[in-house]
């Protein structure tokens, strides 16, 4: 039996899919996760986000391939999957060409959204400002949120990204009441570590951005209030790369892109960040068998 992953805050992996899939590729790849995840033995959510046309594909899937209790009983821990969708409209309906309201997502089978990811504030006009008003309607609605701040390669250059960063946060989670920050996930994505020309981030430069997000969440909300919120990294990750990120204590999980297009891939991100966990001296490493021993 594997090992679940005892870490202070519940690991959280999403993946969103982009503009990719067709409904037929979404049901192959959904099929395959589940199966994974039915004897998978770990102890953590994972998040999906479909491009919108797959969402009510997608959450039959999800629901059809619950996994069977063992046949001895055993209760092994396993993961929580969770449909997600890439955006929203903060406006419960009107008219918005184009864009999609809370409640369309929820009657999707929709469970969590993912606001301000950098692509969005980069090429369609999101702002601080509207991924407020988005946080804040999605709350309403009873959505968690995936909130996605991050530098750009300029404010990296100039050594700004601390105070860009902080300010992305405090401005996204302006008015959340305080109960619902438990339905938050921060998602630090660096512009110029995402995508096919990105740089691999130094993991030690991941762990100080997310003390700003965390110290920043604080600065808004109190200490003891976000202790709940999950932080986790976004830049590319892959089955190489995300034992790296495991090993920081401020790395509450990952939220990736390219290598979470295919259910395996998915798999291999989250078996080597779970494979990272505290040993008897509370410092977290790589438990040599953990997420590989099915005996
Ligand atoms: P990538 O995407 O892994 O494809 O670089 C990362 C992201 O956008 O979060």
């Amino acid at each position: 039996m594997r090992r679940p992953v005892s870490r202070s805050r519940r690991t959280w992996i999403g993946t969103s899919w982009k503009m990719n899939k067709t409904r037929a590729e979404a049901v192959a790849y959904l099929a395959e996760l589940n199966e994974w995840s039915g004897t998978s033995g770990l102890d953590v959510d994972i998040a999906i986000f479909p491009p919108f046309t797959a969402l009510a594909t997608a959450a039959a899937q999800l629901t059809s391939a619950r996994r069977a209790p063992t046949a001895d009983g055993t209760d092994w821990p396993s993961p929580s999957l969770h449909l997600g969708a890439q955006n929203m409209h903060w406006q419960a309906n009107g008219a918005q060409t184009g864009e999609i309201s809370a409640e369309m997502l929820l009657d999707c089978g929709v469970s969590v959204v993912e606001l301000g990811h950098y692509e969005r504030r980069q090429r369609y006009g999101e702002t601080d400002h509207s991924v407020n008003l988005k946080a804040r309607a999605a709350i309403a609605a009873g959505l968690e949120t995936v909130i996605c701040v991050g530098d750009s390669a300029e404010d990296r250059q100039y050594a700004v990204a601390p105070e860009v960063v902080a300010r992305q946060v405090k401005i996204a989670v302006r008015g959340l009441p305080p109960q619902a920050l438990a339905s938050v996930v921060l998602a630090y994505e660096p512009a110029w570590a995402i995508g096919t020309g990105g740089e691999q981030a130094e993991p030690a430069e991941v762990e100080a951005i997310h003390r700003v997000i965390r110290t920043a969440m604080g600065q808004s909300h109190g200490p003891a209030a976000t202790e709940s919120v999950r932080v986790v990294y976004g830049g590319s990750v892959d089955a190489a790369s995300a034992g790296s990120y495991a090993t920081q204590t401020t790395v509450d999980g990952l939220f990736i892109g390219r290598s979470g297009l295919t259910a395996a891939g998915l798999a291999g991100v989250i078996e080597e960040f779970c494979a990272v966990a505290p040993d008897a001296a509370g410092e977290l490493v790589r438990l040599e068998g953990s997420a590989h021993d099915t005996g």
